[in-house]
């Protein structure tokens, strides 16, 4: 059985002074509903909330707090980088690797996401490694070439002990705080391409324990719609993880 995982990637938003509450919020949520134990939380603060984030949620089943990117560093003199080392260090046990934005704007290859994944298991953080493509590239129904670029030049160096530990999730570009979902047909066709194409490098064992998560204006109106599609396993939530009750939602939107 794969893991069930809702993350919320809160990107650049959120005070301190309005971080806290909203953590609050959706913990006093989820312990008002028995049958979410068995999905993984994840909760992906800004950095400088880690390690409180982590004091305050490391007592609950199944709750987890993650960094949103990390260095391809390992550490000195790279003024404002923050190295996985670190992260561990406060707490965190997931690190969110190669997301679009940071592919967009800070020009991050394949190579760079590459290091960070190596980084990343080397200081035991599992990397929630994003993939997807841009509105051109689905336009030229070259959605799957560019995706299986993205995995095999970031992560098809690892061992298989190493390739099982990895989170994918599967984020077209055009999706991204868009309000335009892909179609669940969209999603369980790309899922499906990622695991046929995991398994042609590492077995179907590996590829059928990978869990692969949508990330795209998923939402408390469609979440349990793509949740059912057997290939999705979960959610990378942005703006519907910055509302306790929204993401909370989501989080129970899984088929029983
Ligand atoms: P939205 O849910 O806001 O579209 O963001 C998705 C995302 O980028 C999560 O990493």
């Amino acid at each position: 059985m794969r893991k069930k995982i809702v993350a919320g990637n809160w990107k650049m938003n959120k005070t301190y002074p309005e971080a806290i509450p909203l953590l609050y919020g959706i913990k006093d949520n989820l312990f008002r509903s028995q049958n979410v134990a068995g999905v993984l939380k994840i909760i992906a603060p800004p950095y400088p909330y880690l390690h409180d984030f982590y004091e305050s949620t490391k007592g609950i089943k199944n709750f987890y707090v993650a960094a949103q990117n990390c260095s391809s560093e390992e550490s000195g003199a790279f003024t404002g980088e923050v190295s996985a080392a670190m992260i561990k260090s406060v707490g965190a046990q997931y690190v969110i690797l190669g997301h679009s934005e940071r592919r967009q704007y800070f020009n991050e290859s394949e190579q760079d996401i590459m290091k960070k994944v190596d980084l990343a298991l080397k200081h035991d953080l599992i990397p929630i490694v994003c993939t997807g493509e841009n509105s051109q590239s689905r336009k030229e129904n070259r959605q799957f070439e560019i995706v299986s670029k993205q995995l095999s030049e970031s992560l098809f160096h690892l061992s298989p002990e190493q390739f099982a530990k990895i989170i994918i999730a599967y984020e077209p570009i055009w999706a991204i705080g868009t309000g335009l979902t892909a179609t669940t047909a969209q999603v369980q066709e790309m899922h499906h391409s990622i695991r046929s194409f995991i398994e042609t490098k590492y077995g179907s064992d590996i590829a059928g324990g990978v869990s692969i998560l949508y990330g795209g204006s998923c939402n408390v109106s469609n979440s349990a719609e793509l949740f059912s599609c057997s290939d999705v396993d979960g959610g990378l939530i942005g703006g519907a993880s910055l509302k306790a009750e929204d993401f909370s939602n989501i989080i129970r939107s899984f088929p029983s």
